[in-house]
């Protein structure tokens, strides 16, 4: 067992688990946060995305220890239902998603995205996204839903 610190969505947590416990089934079975999903488990599809001190990590290949005193933000941690961060809101507009797994994912991923490069090109887009599996086939809607949250964060909407 190792014990250990983490800061999840603000709240300084600590954690004393198997050194192979990896950040997403602690996440998702400690913390109870479902934002991230399991998918292939193999650091592939992207549907485990996480922000680790703001950087999108796949968080079913990061051991929950090897994160020790990192700050962690889940999709929990963006908005609320009744205040939905512009990333968020931006997709719900776009109508990106169907059965909405891998959306976890392309959610952080823009996230993350936006804070590096806050007008992103359709390329740069493509190019951040295109590890990002959805089996829905919902890709053109998300390339319109990126373009709009990027308009709503340089616009400061939420
Ligand atoms: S479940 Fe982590 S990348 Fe697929
Ligand atoms: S909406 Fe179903 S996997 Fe993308």
């Amino acid at each position: 067992m190792t014990a250990y610190t983490l800061h999840v969505n603000g709240s300084e947590r600590h954690f004393d688990t198997p050194r192979e416990t990896s950040l997403l089934h602690l996440l998702r079975n400690d913390c109870g946060l479902n934002g991230p999903k399991y998918g292939c488990g193999l650091g592939q599809c992207g549907s485990c995305t996480v922000l680790v001190d703001g950087v999108a990590a796949r968080s079913c290949v990061v051991p929950a220890h090897g994160v020790a005193g990192r700050h962690i933000t889940t999709l929990e941690g963006l908005g609320t239902r009744e205040a939905p961060h512009p990333v968020q809101q931006a997709f719900i507009d776009a109508q990106a998603a169907q059965c909405g797994y891998c959306l976890n994912g392309m959610v952080m991923a823009t996230v993350a995205l936006l804070a590096r490069v806050p007008a992103p090109t359709q390329q740069q887009v493509r190019a951040e996204l295109s590890h990002n599996l959805c089996r829905c086939g919902t890709h053109l809607e998300v390339l319109d839903a990126v373009q709009r949250a990027a308009r709503r964060c340089a616009e400061g909407r939420p």
